[in-house]
């Protein structure tokens, strides 16, 4: 079975090792310094009052730490984790029965919430406003709506696509944070602090390589380390450092900018079959058979990020470091690419 370096899915083995290495305080919780210190406040603040605190949202790429956070937030408030998602949110139904279960302070985690249907959402509104549900007793002109105190919790609300919420819906939220990728030094501590976790024995230079090669993403961090650590153990008695490090990630087929095999299918193809661009989303995920939403939130971002791909009102465009990095040469800025 292939399992891919960028894989959105988790698998029942990783979910497992994410538990293992996922922080649990906000003391271990490396790098989003910004984010951190904010967290730090508002926590201290609301265990001071002995109030919920404010419903949070909280966006970002996938594997940056999104449902560590929350859990994080639980730990620190002393109050029950309870998770769910958008797309498990089907009727109206299951989220009251979910919210009519809460214990006060409880956090309420709904990952994906971008994904919520309007009738559930709907739902949300006075839950999240007022805890209160209301109820609709009845049909027709006899139809009468009773509301139902709720016990105060928290909304903590992932995203990975801020952009598709509802205004009224990110308007409920008090605090609202977006992860960014991390730093080249943040993720080697991640690294390190994992391999430590796992028991690797990772020098210097190998969590440098590995940290070099995770895209800024912490999950994809700790999935390099996995697989250069079974490289290790066959071919370098279990030890890591920049020789294995390198040569097990380019067996992997993961670049030295991070960059797998789907990544360069998407560059090659707005290259060699489009001209460099502007090309639709559509048109590109169909001619690298990848879902669109995939493109949309798992590799576009890192790519604009790094600067090798644009987004312009008319497509994709690649630039002059995306034909650098595949040694293609560039033959100056595509006609109909400039950014109106
Ligand atoms: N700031 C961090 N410090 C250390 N490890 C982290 C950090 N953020 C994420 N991780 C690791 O990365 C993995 C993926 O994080 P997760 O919270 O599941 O991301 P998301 O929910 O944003 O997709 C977790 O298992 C955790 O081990
Ligand atoms: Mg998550």
């Amino acid at each position: 079975m292939e399992d891919r370096i960028l894989d959105p899915q988790v698998s029942e083995e990783e979910r497992e090792l994410d538990q293992t290495l996922r922080p649990r305080w906000i003391e271990e919780f490396i790098g989003q310094d910004r984010i951190r210190e904010h967290f730090n406040i508002f926590i201290s603040a609301a265990r001071t009052r002995r109030e919920p605190l404010d419903h949070v949202l909280l966006s970002g790429p996938p594997g940056l730490g999104k449902t560590t956070l929350a859990g994080i937030i639980a730990n620190e408030m002393g109050v029950s984790f309870r998770q769910t998602s958008g797309p498990a949110l089907e009727r109206a139904g299951d989220l009251a029965s979910i919210l009519t279960g809460l214990q006060p302070g409880d956090l309420l985690f709904i990952d994906e919430i971008h994904r919520l249907n309007r009738t559930v959402e709907e739902v949300l509104y006075p839950a999240m406003e007022d805890f209160a549900l209301d109820l609709v007793i009845g049909k027709g002109p006899g139809a009468r709506s009773i509301r139902l105190e709720l016990p105060s919790f928290t909304l903590v609300g992932a995203t990975t696509r801020a952009g598709l919420l509802t205004s009224p819906l990110r308007d409920r939220f008090g605090v609202q944070s977006r992860l960014d990728y991390y730093g080249r030094e943040e993720v080697q501590a991640i690294v390190r602090r994992s391999a430590r976790i796992l028991d690797v024995r990772v020098d210097e230079g190998g969590a440098q390589e590995i940290a070099r090669r995770s895209r800024g993403t912490p999950r994809i961090a700790n999935r390099l380390l996995r697989r250069v650590r079974d490289f290790a153990q066959v071919r370098a008695e279990g030890h890591i450092d920049l020789e294995v490090a390198e040569a097990a990630l380019t067996l992997f087929e993961v670049d030295d900018c991070g960059l797998d095999k789907v990544d360069k299918m998407i560059l090659n193809a707005i290259i060699g079959k489009f001209g460099g661009g502007p090309v639709g989303l559509n048109t590109l995920a169909a001619s690298v058979g990848e879902e669109i939403d995939t493109i949309e939130e798992v590799y576009e971002p890192y790519l604009m990020q790094i600067g090798f791909l644009q987004r312009t009102p008319r497509g994709r465009v690649a630039t002059e470091h995306a034909y650098r990095h595949l040694g293609i040469e560039w033959g100056g800025e595509p006609a109909g690419s400039a950014l109106f």
